[in-house]
C-alpha cells in the first residue's frame, strides 16, 4: 500500500517535471487537460512521518506547545470549551498519530492542518509528551431528566453511563470502558485515547464522524474499531455519552478513600466545625477535588466512582489482544 502511494507520487512528479519540461521546450500551448497537477504538500504517509522517531521529549514539547497554547492552552486546558478540544493528559501515541493524520490530510481539519505542518515526527512527539504531562481537564455531565423516548426516566448522562460502562450486547456494541478505562483515562500502550474532560460537541461530533464510517485514511484499522461501535449509536446516544464523558474525571480509588478515611479518623476531634486548612494536607484536598464536580452535577463522580475495581479486568484483557 505504502509504495504503491510512494510510486504513485512519485509518477505525479515524474509526470509534472515532464509537463515542464515540455512548456520549457516547445513553443505549442500546453493542453488544457495536461497533467500538471500541483504535487501534494506532503509527499509521506502518516508511517514514514512517524519512522525513526522516539518517546517524545517534553521539554522541548513545552517550546513547542507555545503555538497551540491560544487554542488547547499551555496547561492543555482548552482556552474555548466551545470550540477547542483539551489535550492535558492524553497520550503522547495518540496525539503523536493524529498530528501525523492532518499533516497528510487523512483527517481533514482546516484549523488543524496548518499547525500539523510545521511539525517532524519527532515534534509530534514531543508536544504529545509534553501535553500528556498535563493534568486532565474536567466538565460536567447534563443531569437533566429525559422525559421522552426509549430513555424517559432516566437522567441523560446516565443513557451515556450505561453505555460507556455496559455497552449493549444486543446490538453488538461493547462498553466503552473495555478500551477507554474506567475513568476515561484512556491506554496509551495500544493508543486508546482518554475521553474523560473533553468538551461533549467535540467527542459527538468525533462519534458522529466514526458513524457515517468513511475515512480518507490510508490504514483505516483504528477508525473501523470505531466506526463498528460507533455504526448503531442513535443521535441521542452520542449526545448522553458525550455528556456522560465530558463529567467522567479520575477518583481515588477504594485502596486510596481507606487511607483517607484512616487518616482523617487519626485527626484529633475537633470541637470548632471549621477545621484548620494547615492540618488538612494533601488527603484532603485530593477528596475536595474528586467532589468538586460531583457536588454540582450528581452525574460527574457517579460515573468514574465505583468501576475502578469491576473495571480492571477489561481493560486488562484488551491489552492482552
Ligand atoms: C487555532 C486553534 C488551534 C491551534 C493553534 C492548535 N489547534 Fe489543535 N485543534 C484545534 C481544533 C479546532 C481541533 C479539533 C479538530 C477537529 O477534529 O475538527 C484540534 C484538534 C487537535 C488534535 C486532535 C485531538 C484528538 O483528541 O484527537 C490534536 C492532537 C491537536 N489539535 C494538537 C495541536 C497541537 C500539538 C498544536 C500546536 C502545534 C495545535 N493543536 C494547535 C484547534 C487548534
Ligand atoms: C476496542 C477498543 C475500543 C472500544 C470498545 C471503544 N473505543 Fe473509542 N476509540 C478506540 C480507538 C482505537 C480510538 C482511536 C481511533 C482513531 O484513531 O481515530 C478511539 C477513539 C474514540 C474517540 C475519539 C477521541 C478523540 O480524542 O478524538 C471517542 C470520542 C471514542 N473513541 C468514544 C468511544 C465510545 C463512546 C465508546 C463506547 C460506545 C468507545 N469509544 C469504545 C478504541 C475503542
Amino acid at each position: 500500500m505504502r509504495h504503491a502511494r510512494a510510486f504513485a507520487i512519485a509518477g505525479l512528479a515524474v509526470l509534472t517535471a515532464a509537463a515542464v519540461a515540455y512548456a520549457q521546450s516547445t513553443t505549442a500551448p500546453l493542453e488544457e487537460e495536461a497533467p500538471v497537477e500541483a504535487a501534494p504538500l506532503v509527499t509521506q504517509s502518516v508511517s514514514e512521518i512517524l519512522a525513526d522517531t522516539t518517546w517524545g521529549d517534553p521539554e522541548n514539547g513545552a517550546a513547542l506547545a507555545a503555538t497551540c497554547a491560544a487554542c488547547h492552552g499551555m496547561d492543555g486546558k482548552s482556552t474555548v470549551r466551545d470550540i477547542y478540544p483539551s489535550m492535558g493528559g492524553q497520550s503522547e501515541r495518540y496525539m503523536a498519530h493524529q498530528l501525523a493524520l492532518f499533516k497528510t490530510g487523512e483527517r481533514q481539519s482546516p484549523i488543524m492542518e496548518p499547525f500539523a505542518q510545521m511539525l517532524s515526527g519527532q515534534e509530534m512527539r514531543d508536544v504529545g509528551a509534553y501535553y500528556a504531562q498535563q493534568e486532565t481537564d474536567t466538565g460536567l455531565a447534563d443531569d437533566a431528566e429525559v422525559t421522552e423516548g426509549p430513555y424517559a426516566g432516566m437522567k441523560f448522562y446516565e443513557i451515556g453511563q450505561q453505555l460507556y460502562r455496559g455497552g449493549d450486547p444486543e446490538r453488538g456494541i461493547p462498553a466503552c470502558m473495555a478500551c477507554h478505562g474506567p475513568t476515561g483515562a484512556g491506554n496509551p500502550g495500544p493508543a486508546y485515547p482518554q475521553l474523560s474532560g473533553q468538551p461533549s460537541w467535540y467527542a459527538a461530533q468525533r462519534l458522529q464522524e466514526y458513524r457515517t464510517g468513511d475515512t480518507r485514511r490510508e490504514d483505516p484499522a483504528l477508525f473501523n474499531i470505531m466506526a463498528d461501535i460507533a455504526a448503531d449509536l442513535t443521535d441521542e446516544e452520542i449526545q448522553a455519552l458525550a455528556s456522560y464523558m465530558e463529567g467522567l474525571h479520575p477518583r481515588p480509588d477504594a485502596a486510596t478513600r481507606a487511607a483517607m478515611a484512616e487518616v482523617a479518623a487519626a485527626q484529633p476531634a475537633t470541637p470548632a466545625p471549621a477545621p484548620a486548612p494547615a492540618a488538612d494536607g494533601e488527603a484532603a484536598d485530593a477528596t475536595e477535588e474528586a467532589g468538586t464536580a460531583g457536588d454540582d452535577a450528581g452525574a460527574t463522580a457517579d460515573g468514574a466512582a465505583e468501576p475502578a475495581a469491576e473495571a480492571a479486568e477489561p481493560a486488562e484483557a484488551v491489552e492482552q489482544q
